[in-house]
């Protein structure tokens, strides 16, 4: 068996397959995802878990853990990730019915992208708000096999420039209903003569206005380990991000709710209401759900330093970005 070898059964009375990764068993019916592991069995609704498998498997595992819901998810360890069920859970921990399974990132990524496709009908589109997509539920119809391989836009310099060119048109991208007010026009660039090539601007506003994705950053800018990733959000975060490293936000447009809770035991810790030019630091140590009302632009700012997690789990670098 080479590492890339998923473990599928043939499709079951609904017509989904099942899958298998190490302890772990999944399967899916018209509206629920079974899951069991050796100590315990979970049930995770359809839309709810195909919301974060998606997010999981379009972020390569993101930085951290990846809960799906209070029990099941992912922590990513960079070549490697484990996949628990309970390991975040204080009542699941403390009658020792967590479980925890370590995997090469290479099998349990394309085991989430074959469940993710076998399991997403034609009609859904797990990155869409749930005003613009068609329900996951029901008994195997078809496949989307384009939205769910989408690929989130990664610039290596900046949207923009010579090699980054992900401007959004009309023709691609139509500016969403919710941004219809967004003014469209290009920033002047004056460049001083000889260094024309060099210089480069666009306008976030616009090309966040025509996301068609919510709950996605993309990478928009890179400086070194800085990494500006807007997104576009509305409804709620599919995924309860747990932080192995200090991330900020700053709320580009109208007003996005955080429920923040402790990364290790999900005891509640704030909440917190960020509205348009609010930034925020949400500690290394926490896990957070985001709420959005009304189709909002969020910036998220990581610092991608491969040295951090451990920094801050061995206690030399602080979870706060200033500690008062
Ligand atoms: C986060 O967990 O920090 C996060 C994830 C996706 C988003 C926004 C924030 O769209
Ligand atoms: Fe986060």
């Amino acid at each position: 068996m080479t590492v890339t070898d998923v473990s599928a059964t043939a499709p079951n009375a609904q017509g989904y397959r099942g899958f298998k990764l190490g302890g772990f068993h999944f399967s899916r019916d018209e509206f629920f995802v079974h899951l069991s592991w050796p100590t315990g069995k979970h049930v995770i609704s359809a839309d709810t878990f195909l919301k974060a498998l998606q997010r999981d498997v379009a972020w390569d595992f993101f930085y951290g853990t990846v809960n799906f819901d209070h029990v099941f998810g992912t922590v990513n360890h960079y070549g490697t990730v484990d996949m628990f069920a309970g390991r975040f859970n204080d009542a699941y921990r403390k009658a020792e019915l967590d479980h925890s399974e370590n995997f090469d990132t290479l099998l349990i990524r394309e085991t989430f992208k074959e469940m993710l496709d076998d399991w997403t009908n034609a009609s859904f589109d797990p990155f869409a708000s749930p005003t613009e997509t068609g329900k996951p539920f029901g008994v195997k119809n078809g496949s989307n096999t384009a939205a769910v391989t989408r690929r989130r836009v990664a610039a290596n310099r900046m949207v923009g420039v010579p090699g980054d060119e992900q401007i959004r048109t009309d023709a691609t991208h139509p500016i969403n209903r919710m941004f219809a007010d967004v003014p469209q026009d290009d920033p002047d660039i004056h460049a001083e003569p000889g260094f024309e090539g060099e210089v480069a601007a666009y306008n976030l506003f616009a090309y966040l206005s025509r996301s068609d994705v919510t709950w996605n950053p993309s990478v928009v800018s890179v400086c070194k380990a800085s990494l500006y990733c807007p997104t576009t959000e509305e409804y709620i975060l599919p995924v309860v991000h747990g932080n192995d490293r200090v991330e900020w936000f700053v709320q580009l447009s109208d007003e996005i709710v955080w429920e923040v809770h402790d990364r290790d035991t999900g005891a509640p810790r704030s909440k917190v209401t960020m509205k348009a030019g609010d930034v925020a630091a949400m500690p290394g140590d926490i896990r957070h759900q985001g709420y959005s009302s009304k189709r909002s632009m969020l910036l998220v700012w990581e610092n991608a330093s491969p040295g951090l997690p451990e920094l801050i789990s061995t206690g030399q670098v602080s979870v706060y970005p200033v500690d008062f």
